[in-house]
């Protein structure tokens, strides 16, 4: 018994060490890191209902939160366990939180990352490498369609899909010039240009962008007047998530037919595959624009032997009927031998469906594109690169991309996306997104792990080299000086240097080519000076 008693002394002793240098510890988190439980006292403090933010707010405690994480990343790269997590996510339901939740953030030091819907190709509204909150526009997502001026209110958080399914309830000759995926979000597609199956027709998403809500980093709620056009002009492809927060689009609906044709045809090598890619170059980007044909390439092997052959799927849109698609065809690619049989009529937001790779048909009810649970994210673990090709590849350079492709294990893709048509009428410079006249098909390359538990797999990191080693071969041709790159595909292999203009120019003048980028820098410092809204390709302020 005696015994014990030192025993019990030096316990306590260390007790009150420990208690002590643990405070001291939590002393020094309050003056470098910030804490979750400051910012959230701090939501409450400076909202007008402290009950309701508080029961938007997750961290790490609560059971909910993985799940509200997880919901809008689009890709296992940015959830492995070894991904940094948020501090904090807040997914508040009106403009006046989003105020607080800027205001919280920058008080107590974290990072802002704002999710729309989360595909960032790099994870960069979902992880960063210090203490950061989630902005979660998750319940931010009212969509009002006025058909008579042919217009809607669209808010940030909002989904291509949900889009696509609100301008159906109301007409079907009316569309948005917008993207293939339904789970795409208006935020960052719409601010990184967005390319659609109506470019050719209407040029990207940013070109029909009428007016925006904005919130600067002062928490001001600006409009297209207010902001000014240096402004609304940096938020049309420059990349919104540099200046500040879009808190809704104005955007302009295009008039569309009420019937439109959709076909697919898949030519291998064997027939002919390399001469008919060959003459799709000088075809796709200049016929009429009512017609889209995107080709995506993949390599297979020949039946049950080693040998290997390559696959192009061409599919495309047609804006009209059958009748009238049949003799385009005929008189300008007879080679694809698209017969009536193949083409199917339907209305536009039918074939968002059909194409947008969900795996749909003309008969799914549309409703999929507003139910997320029905939206399977199959081939959900990839590294994608963009490229844009100006010059027609010669048949002699399309075989030998073949054979680069026999190198890799046929987990690759090529994606063949024709612009001309519309796009040849802007300049460079009416909107950041300069990747336009001349611009025969943008190619995006890029390989799966979809069999792989991760992107770290021997087999994995097998195929990043492979990656790697194709954009080295592919450059002699795509474009150069700069070879471009498009920002919503973000790829960081391009850099990340920004201490000045020469190390940022690496990777923003190939997003963004010289002019604009510089023009976005000059309206950064203006707009956010301090580099509050910043990720690792963020325009800089030197
Ligand atoms: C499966 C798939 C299909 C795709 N298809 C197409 C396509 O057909 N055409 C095309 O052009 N692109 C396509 N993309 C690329 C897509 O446009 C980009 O990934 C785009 O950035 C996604 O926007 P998001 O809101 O879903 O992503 P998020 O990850 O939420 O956001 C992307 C970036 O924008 C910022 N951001 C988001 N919302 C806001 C906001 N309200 N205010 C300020 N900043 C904001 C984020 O902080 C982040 O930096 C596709 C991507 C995937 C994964
Ligand atoms: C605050 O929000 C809670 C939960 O949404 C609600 O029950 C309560 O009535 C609100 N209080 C006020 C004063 O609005
Ligand atoms: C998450 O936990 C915090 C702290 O315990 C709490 O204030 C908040 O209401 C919880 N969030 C939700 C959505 O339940
Ligand atoms: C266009 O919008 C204005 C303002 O919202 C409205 O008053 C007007 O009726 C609309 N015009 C048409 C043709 O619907
Ligand atoms: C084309 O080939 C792909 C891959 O094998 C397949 O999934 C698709 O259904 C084919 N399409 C047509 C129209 O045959
Ligand atoms: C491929 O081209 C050759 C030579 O022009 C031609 O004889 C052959 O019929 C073509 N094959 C197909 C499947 O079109
Ligand atoms: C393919 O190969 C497998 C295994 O070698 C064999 O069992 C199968 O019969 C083959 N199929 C065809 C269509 O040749
Ligand atoms: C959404 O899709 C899921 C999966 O297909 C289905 O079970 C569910 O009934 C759908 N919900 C609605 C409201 O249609």
């Amino acid at each position: 018994m005696k015994k014990s008693q030192p025993s019990c002394f030096v316990f306590i002793l260390v007790l009150t060490l420990c208690l002590f240098l643990s405070r001291g510890a939590l002393s020094l988190n309050l003056d470098d890191t910030p804490t979750s439980e400051d910012f959230i006292s701090c939501l409450q403090s400076n909202s007008n209902n402290g009950t309701s933010i508080s029961q938007l707010v997750y961290t790490p405690l609560n059971s909910s939160f993985r799940s509200i994480w997880e919901a809008r990343v689009n890709n296992l790269r940015f959830i492995k366990p070894s991904t940094p997590r948020p501090s904090v996510i807040v997914t508040p339901v009106d403009e006046s939180q989003i105020q607080t939740v800027l205001f919280c953030t920058k008080k107590h030091g974290y990072e802002i990352k704002i999710r729309s819907g989360g595909h960032d190709y790099e994870g960069l509204s979902s992880t960063a490498a210090v203490p950061f909150v989630i902005l979660d526009l998750v319940n931010m997502k009212s969509i009002d369609v006025d058909v008579g001026n042919r217009t809607a209110w669209v808010q940030g958080g909002a989904l291509l899909g949900e889009l696509y399914y609100s301008i159906s309830q109301k007409t079907h000759t009316l569309y948005f010039p917008a993207g293939l995926c339904p789970t795409v979000g208006v935020g960052g597609y719409v601010s990184g240009g967005g390319y659609g199956n109506l470019i050719r027709k209407y040029g990207t998403a940013a070109d029909n962008v009428l007016d925006a809500r904005f919130m600067d980093v002062n928490g001001n709620i600006l409009d297209r007047k207010s902001m000014g056009e240096d402004l609304f002009w940096a938020l049309r492809g420059g990349g919104a998530s540099s200046f500040g927060i879009v808190l809704a689009w104005k955007l302009q609906l295009v008039p569309v037919p009420e019937i439109v044709t959709v076909f697919r045809v898949n030519i291998t090598l064997e027939e002919n595959a390399t001469d008919i890619l060959y003459k799709y170059q000088y075809v796709a980007p200049r016929i009429n624009p009512d017609l889209l044909l995107r080709v995506q390439i993949f390599s297979e092997n020949i039946g049950n032997t080693s040998k290997k052959s390559v696959r192009m799927w061409f599919e495309g849109l047609y804006l009209g009927k059958i009748d009238a698609l049949l003799p385009l065809l005929d008189e300008n690619f007879p080679e694809l031998k698209v017969r009536r049989e193949i083409c199917e009529e339907m209305t536009m937001v039918q074939s968002s469906l059909v194409l947008g790779d969900q795996g749909f048909t003309s008969s799914t009810p549309i409703e999929v594109l507003v139910n997320q649970s029905a939206i399977v994210r199959r081939e959900w673990n990839y590294k994608h690169k963009s490229e844009y090709v100006r010059t027609p590849i010669p048949k002699s350079g399309l075989r030998r991309i073949w054979r680069k492709m026999f190198e890799n294990d046929r987990s690759e893709i090529l994606i063949m996306y024709p612009f001309g048509g519309k796009m040849e009428e802007y300049s460079d410079t009416a909107t950041p997104y300069p990747h336009r006249a001349g611009v025969l098909y943008q190619l995006l390359h890029g390989v799966n792990f979809a069999d792989q538990t991760s992107d770290t797999t021997p087999v994995s990191l097998r195929r990043v080299d492979w990656l790697r080693s194709f954009e080295k071969f592919i450059e002699p041709y795509v474009s150069k000086n700069p070879r471009e790159a498009y920002l919503n595909f973000n790829d960081l292999d391009l850099g990340v240097g920004s201490d000045s203009y020469e190390e940022a120019s690496v990777w923003g003048e190939r997003y963004w080519k010289r002019d604009n980028f510089k023009k976005l820098i000059r309206i950064k410092v203006e707009v956010d000076p301090e580099n509050f809204f910043r990720h690792l390709q963020s325009i800089p302020v030197f």
